[in-house]
Formats: C-alpha cells, structure tokens, sequence
C-alpha cells in the first residue's frame, strides 16, 4: 500500500515512515525538505499519484495565532482537495487530547478549524488525537521559565513516548477508515509541574519548578482534567521513567561529544 505521510520528516513523520516501511508499505515523507508543500501545494499531485493513503502529521513553522490558524485551513484545504482528486481512499491527521477545553489558545483553535474541515470532507478519514509527547514535557517547561524557576500547574495529564505514537498511527493508517476520532495516550497519570520537575532534574537543569494552580499550559489555563483522555483510550506502553534514562544518557553522550 502507498502511503504518503504529509511532515514526514518531523519527530512523528520521520518515525511513523520507518515504521510503515518495516511493515512492507511503500511509505513517502513529504513535507517542504523533500520538495512538497502543503500550503502552496507544490509537490502534492505528483507526491500522492497511486496512493491509498494521506496521514498528515504537519506542524506551523509559527504558533502565532493567525499564522497557525491559516497554516492548518490552508494546508488540510489543499490536502483534501489533491486527495479527492487521486483518488485516496483514508485520509489520517493527527491531531491533540481535550482540543475543545483548550480553545483559548490560537493552536488548538487551529487543531479544531482542521479537525472540521475533515470532518467536512468526502474523503474518509480517521482523527487520531494524542496526549502530549514525553519529548514535550522539556519544551512546556522552557515556555514556562522566566529567570531559574519554572511555574507550572499541577494539572493532571497522561504524557506518551513519539515511538509509541508513531506505531498507533502506523497501525491505524493502514486499517479501515474510523470515520469519526480515536484517541491515545500514555500508561500513566502525572501532574504537569511533578513531572517537569523529574525531567529537568534527570538532564542536571538547574532550574527550579513550582506548582503554581494559576499557571498557565503554554499560556493558557487548564483545569485539572483538561490535558486528559477519555477511558476508551488506546495506551502506548513505555514508561515515562524507562524513556527519561534513555533521553538523560544522550543527553550526557552530547555533553560528553561536546567537552
Ligand atoms: N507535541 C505534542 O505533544 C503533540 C501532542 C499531540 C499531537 N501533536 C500533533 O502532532 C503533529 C506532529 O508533531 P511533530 O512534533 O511530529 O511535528 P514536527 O516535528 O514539528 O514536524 C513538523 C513537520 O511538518 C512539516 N511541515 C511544515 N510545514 C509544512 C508544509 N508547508 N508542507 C508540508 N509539511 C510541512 C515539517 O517539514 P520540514 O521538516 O520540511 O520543515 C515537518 O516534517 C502536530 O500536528 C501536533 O499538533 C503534538
């Protein structure tokens, strides 16, 4: 099966390709390094000839709430479009947990305008919506820092490894259109600031977290269960700790590389 992974050379493209291709599928990564743009749409006709499936797994180059905003109508516009003309029979996005609780950030009002445009589309299609990535617990809290200290919530949340993503994508991408949204996450349930704190302890950052309830993820506030999955949830299976001793190691190889 041809599949064509739009951001396929972003943290879940560039896995999600390799796994479909250990799977025997002729998997492609697109995205503007290998000459295919979804917002101008450059590349997309000749990128998608022949294929069964589209998953796009793209990201805004800019978080700005317009930017954003026009990043994902005008990208998931185009896809569909040049989708519906090859013939593409699953059109897979990937989109994020508790997207609708979240809608006083500009991103997941972007998340939403291109949850709804495939929502309104011919082409059938399955929403995949994951919890945060472990790999983005690092970025929350430097969005969160200002001096030593970083000031995060004590919002509970259910964090997944990318590897685990990009195989329920891979697996889910090659099944039957949903036709409706599933949603994964990770095998445990941590607050937000306790788990920052492990993180950053883990990587030697010197930098304080305090739990503050009036704190904002990325900017905005969350209630206690906001960042949560329903019960339904499909889990990945590695652990959080199991994951930091891996990312702690290359981050000391790094250093070590550096020195
Ligand atoms: N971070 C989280 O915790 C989280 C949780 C749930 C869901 N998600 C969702 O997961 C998705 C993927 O995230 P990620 O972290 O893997 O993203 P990423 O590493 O930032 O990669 C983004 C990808 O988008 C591509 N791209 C950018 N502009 C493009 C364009 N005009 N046309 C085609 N491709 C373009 C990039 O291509 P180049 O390399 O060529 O620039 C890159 O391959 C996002 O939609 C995000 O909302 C994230």
């Amino acid at each position: 099966m041809k599949v064509v992974v739009i951001g396929g050379t972003g943290l879940i493209g560039s896995k999600l390709v390799k796994k479909l291709r250990d799977l025997g599928h002729e998997a492609v990564a697109a995205s503007p390094n290998t000459g295919v743009n979804s917002v101008t749409g450059e590349g997309l006709a000749d990128a998608l000839k022949g294929a069964s499936v589209v998953v796009d797994v793209t990201n805004s180059p800019s978080w700005e709430d317009a930017a954003v905003l026009k990043f994902f109508e005008t990208s998931t516009r185009n896809l569909l479009a040049s989708e519906a003309a090859a013939g593409v029979r699953h059109h897979v996005a990937l989109s994020v947990v508790g997207t609708e609780r979240l809608l006083q950030s500009g991103f997941f009002r972007a998340k939403l305008a291109q949850e709804n445009l495939i929502k309104a589309s011919s082409i059938p299609y399955t929403i995949i919506r994951a919890t945060q990535f472990f790999e983005f617990v690092k970025p929350i809290a430097d969005f969160s820092t200002v001096g030593n200290q970083v000031r995060l919530p004590p919002a509970l949340f259910q964090p997944m490894a990318a590897d685990d993503v990009a195989s329920a994508v891979a697996r889910i991408a090659t099944n039957s259109p949903v036709k409706g949204t599933v949603e994964i996450g990770g095998p445990e349930q941590f607050r937000l600031n306790e788990l920052a704190r492990r993180h950053l302890a883990a990587l030697r950052d010197p930098r304080e977290v305090i739990s503050d309830p009036h704190a904002g993820y990325y900017g905005i506030p969350v209630s206690e269960r906001a960042l949560l999955p329903d019960k339904g949830a499909r889990l990945g299976e590695t652990r959080f700790d199991d994951w930091l001793i891996q990312a702690a190691k290359q981050v000391a190889t790094a250093r070590t590389q550096r020195a």
